[in-house]
């Protein structure tokens, strides 16, 4: 902890705090939000940092949610190291079985399981009496504990649940076998006075409470997610749950990252440790967002790309005089490298490897000659490569990796003199088809040629463009939405040339609607 720069400018002492499990949801709750959803391959990237990074529990999935959430959490099971993996299941039979079976290969196995527990949730979702909710906790919990040592129960929207009745759920869930007692605020409500003073009246009120970890799984509804997980920790909860970037339901979960660094940074008020490796939170933040193709906003604290960056003259006098002035805790603390090698057009394959281990990169043979190929041809065209170009380029590329449908020619015709047109080229599961289209604007006019060769009928609910780094020969990171059959997804592309980067973005998501099964007839195209 040495790296930690107090306000006060010392350094953090060791010392022999208790211990916080953080349990990160990301590839549940997060990928459970509208646009999130990510690859199998993905996902498996994902978990294995999280398991490198010293997450202690990963929440892998919801096995009976699908077919493919099922391969991924078996799968991510298999290949855990140091995690316990979790899938997530309701209180029902078939779900706790589904979820045993997707964790079983895990060296630590767990089942979570959930049920409301509110007035509003009992009468309006789940039309049952309490009594009955009481019942279904014994019976499912135990069915789980049949199944593994370690078991999780909820209490959804606990902090909507009348005191009395939630301490009768949770003694009822301990006395059938739960290790792990989470009190969620389900929609976000609470304040975090409130939500401490819960955890600490059901750990008192609740005789065989002594047995059980708790855990506290906050919403951002109102932005207090983070206050109210720290809150809860005050309150006796030894257990976060969180995700990377806060990705979630609605306004998302806590961030793990901001969770993290809290309890690092305030070890003087809260006197806590975590098992993570903190200086991979940038590396984590960054494969997230890049996974589910959902930018990080530029101020987010922590992995924000302005997170470090001082602007006004008396910060920036400040910091060149002492940085813990203005900054209370080093960019390196969190993996935010200033990388000492400057890139260009006569860098050799050399460099440009040992600049991708700089910046936490670790590509195989093929995967690295791809990017080195990416790169000149992006060196060929501007100036400075930035370390946000090189990440751009490569992050693209194993986005790419998997795909069906590859771009391999754009040309577009714009301009005032109408209509645009697009002749574009594809790649369709190895067959190569030509179209030109005009479109209602050169944008218009691309998706239109993608959508005559491949037809489909997703809707497209989101385009954002924003500029990689700053100068007019940036490149321009294109984002996508599609929405098919219930099935929302994002995909993002990185070039010089906008137009390029949109045909990339819109490519990645539509792959990534193939990649969950959703008939597009592409095939029909191709033959
Ligand atoms: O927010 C929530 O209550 C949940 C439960 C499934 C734990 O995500
Ligand atoms: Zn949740």
């Amino acid at each position: 902890m040495t790296d930690t720069i107090r306000a006060n400018g010392s350094a953090t002492p060791a010392s022999t705090k208790d211990r916080v499990l953080i349990f990160d949801t990301t590839l549940r709750d997060g990928e459970q939000c509208p646009g999130a959803t990510m690859t199998f391959e993905e996902k498996l990237e994902i978990a294995e940092l999280l398991d490198t990074m010293g997450v202690d529990i990963i929440e892998a999935g919801f096995p009976i949610a699908s077919e493919g959430d099922f391969e991924a959490v078996s799968e991510i099971a298999r290949r855990s190291k140091r995690s316990t993996i979790a899938g997530l299941a309701r209180a029902i039979t078939a779900d706790i079985a589904r979820a045993g079976e997707a964790v079983r290969h895990a060296g630590r196995p767990r089942i979570h399981t959930f049920v409301s527990t509110s007035p509003i949730h009992l009468e309006h979702q789940m039309r049952k009496t309490q009594d009955e909710v009481l019942e279904i906790i014994t019976r499912t919990v135990a069915q789980a504990r049949n199944l593994v040592e370690d078991v999780e129960w909820s209490a959804m929207d606990a902090t909507r649940t009348p005191l009395d009745y939630l301490c009768r759920a949770t003694e009822a869930a301990i006395r059938a076998g739960a290790t792990t007692i989470n009190l969620p605020d389900t929609v976000g409500y609470a304040t975090p006075d409130e939500y401490r003073m819960m955890f600490a009246s059901v750990r008192e009120r609740v005789p065989n409470a002594d047995k059980a970890i708790f855990s506290a799984h906050c919403h951002n509804d109102l932005g207090l997610a983070v206050a109210n997980s720290l809150a809860a920790i005050e309150g006796g909860a030894r257990q976060v749950e969180c995700t990377l970037n806060g990705i979630g339901e609605r306004a998302g979960n806590a961030a793990l990252e901001e969770v993290v660094m809290a309890l690092r940074v305030r070890g003087d008020v809260l006197p806590y440790d975590t098992g993570i490796d903190a200086t991979m939170l940038m590396r984590a933040s960054k494969t997230v967002s890049n996974a589910c193709s959902f930018p990080v906003q530029y101020n987010k604290a922590i992995v924000g790309r302005n997170a470090f960056a001082h602007e006004s003259g008396i910060h920036q006098d400040g910091m060149l005089k002492n940085q813990s002035t203005y900054e209370i805790m080093t960019p390196a603390s969190v993996g935010v490298t200033k990388t000492s090698l400057v890139m260009g057009k006569h860098s050799g394959r050399a460099a440009f490897r040992s600049k991708l281990k700089e910046m936490g990169y670790d590509l195989g043979d093929n995967q690295l000659e791809d990017a080195f190929t990416r790169f000149k041809a992006l060196a060929d065209r501007k100036k400075h490569v930035y370390d946000e170009d090189i990440e751009a380029l490569v992050d693209d590329n194993i986005a790419t990796a998997h795909d069906r449908v590859k771009l391999v020619s754009l040309t577009v015709i714009a301009g005032t003199r109408g209509p645009q047109r697009a002749t574009m080229k594809l790649d369709v599961e190895g067959r190569i088809v030509t179209e030109e289209v005009e479109g209602n604007g050169p944008i218009d006019a691309i998706f239109n040629a993608i959508k005559t060769i491949v037809p489909h009928e997703a809707s497209l609910e989101l385009y954002d463009v924003h500029a990689v780094t700053e100068g007019t020969d940036a490149q321009a990171e294109v984002t996508v939405r599609l929405t098919h059959e219930g099935f929302s997804v994002t995909g993002r592309g990185a070039d010089p040339d906008t137009l390029v980067s949109s045909a990339k973005a819109y490519l990645v998501a539509l792959n990534k609607l193939m990649a969950k099964g959703v008939r597009l007839h592409a095939q029909a195209a191709a033959e």
